[in-house]
């Protein structure tokens, strides 16, 4: 009998395809610490030995230069901290001031100038990059340990409210070119972060009350009992009581980290941010006013305007939006910037350009979060641009002509 013929065509070389898969798991420790380099306090060298215990780390560190104004002490102290522990740590250089604030981020010859620093220093992949500084000057040092060997380990000392409550904690560094916020950057998670509550101390009360609209934001759309309990003690937080600050930190970068680590999205290849909530007028602003406004006061603008949203759509009940604005205005933000009524020649509303502007950025269909009820994020695909926004420091908002719920 003859054997049936298997009619198979190969596929021709082009078209095979080989599935490549794999995982890579990312650990990182978050310390929250007093006089990080004090002789007594083995946390910065515990970070840097963590995965090799027997040997000698070498580091490198950079130092925003607005901290080290207040901190005259500190480079001697990270010298003196190296000597100490010298058995396992090698501190291959003086520590180096570079200037702080959004500004250092506009500087593609000072990356170079970093990349090559580290090049002269001899840093490799298993050596240590240290940024001690605010976001801007760690989202710098980030992209620099990012981007030299295609990733050096960094460690970030975070040293204002927003950096250890917010960008400091996360997996992305940057910096901004060709007029882009944040469009040169990296997903590279540090290899530890050591929060020094005693950093604050120096920080102008203008920065320290910025960072707690980002507490204000998480505890939204996450976490009801946090809000009330910012609301509780909102008194002492604008009093700046160590330990209601440090307690609005802690649980502020551990929201933060949850939903990193939990979000099913760590490196935000979909189009959901929810840590953005309020974010897309706050970009816009922040540009707008030239950087006048600190993100995190642009960020309490955003918070209050689609707080009101929420409510103009029917998801969050009427009244919420002015418990929201209530402890943003008790916390000392002002809620309303005059550029929100500024209009572009075709007569539409400037800030609104932002929505186009956040979609733009993230790729990918619209998406913002909005408030289903205190401490309950959820996301839509639409939002709809109608009035003026109303100029009152307690509701401002984008009226909306149509009240349909957004698509989610
Ligand atoms: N990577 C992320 O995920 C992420 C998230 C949110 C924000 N960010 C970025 O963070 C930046 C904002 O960070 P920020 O709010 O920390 O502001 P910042 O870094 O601009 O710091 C504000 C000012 O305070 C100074 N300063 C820092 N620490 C100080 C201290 N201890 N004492 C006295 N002065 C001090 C700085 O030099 C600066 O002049 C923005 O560039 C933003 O884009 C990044
Ligand atoms: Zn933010």
């Amino acid at each position: 009998m003859k054997e049936p013929t298997a009619q198979i065509t190969p596929l021709p070389q082009f078209q095979r395809v080989h599935q490549q898969r794999f995982t890579i798991e990312y650990d990182y420790p978050v310390y929250f610490t007093e006089r990080v380099f004090g002789i007594g306090n083995a946390a910065f060298c515990e970070a840097l030995s963590r995965k090799e215990p027997n040997k000698r780390h070498r580091f490198v560190v950079f130092v925003d230069e607005n901290v080290a104004a207040y901190r005259p002490d500190l480079v001697g102290d990270i010298t003196a901290y190296a000597q100490h522990y010298a058995q396992k740590l090698e501190l291959v250089a003086t520590p180096e001031l570079v200037p702080g604030g959004e500004p250092v981020k506009n500087d593609p010859q000072l990356v170079e100038r970093l990349q090559r620093r580290l090049l002269d220093l001899g840093i490799d992949r298993h050596s240590y990059v240290v940024g001690i500084g605010g976001g801007a000057m760690l989202d710098l040092i980030g992209y620099v340990a990012g981007t030299s060997h295609r990733g050096v380990r960094h460690i970030r000392v975070p040293t204002t409210v927003l950096a250890q409550n917010d960008s400091g904690v996360g997996v992305k560094n940057g910096v901004n070119a060709f007029g882009v916020k944040n469009f040169l950057g990296t997903f590279a998670p540090p290899f530890a972060v050591l929060n020094d509550i005693e950093f604050l101390t120096a920080l102008e009360p203008r920065d320290k009350i910025a960072g707690m609209a980002e507490a204000v934001k998480v505890a939204l759309i996450r976490d009801a009992v946090f809000f009330a309990w910012l609301e509780a003690h909102a008194d002492e937080l604008v009093a700046f009581q160590p330990q209601a600050m440090a307690y609005m930190i802690r649980r502020c970068a551990e929201l933060h980290m949850r939903q990193i680590a939990h979000g099913g999205d760590p490196f935000e290849t979909g189009s959901a941010r929810p840590l953005d909530y309020g974010h897309w007028v706050a970009h816009k602003l922040e540009i707008l006013t030239h950087h006048a406004l600190r993100h995190g006061e642009a960020v309490a603008i955003g918070l209050a305007l689609d707080s009101r949203y929420s409510v103009q759509v029917g998801w969050l009940s009427g009244g919420e939006e002015v418990r929201i604005c209530a402890l943003l205005e008790k916390l000392g933000f002002r809620l309303w910037h005059p550029l929100l009524e500024k209009r572009h020649d075709d007569g539409n509303l400037a800030v609104l350009v932002g929505l186009r502007e956040f979609r733009e950025h993230l790729g990918g269909e619209l998406t913002i979060t909005l408030l289903r009820d205190i401490g309950v994020g959820a996301e839509v695909h639409e939002m709809h641009e109608g009035e003026t926004p109303a100029k009152t420091t307690q509701s401002p908002m984008i009226a909306s002509t149509e009240t349909t719920a957004p698509v989610t």
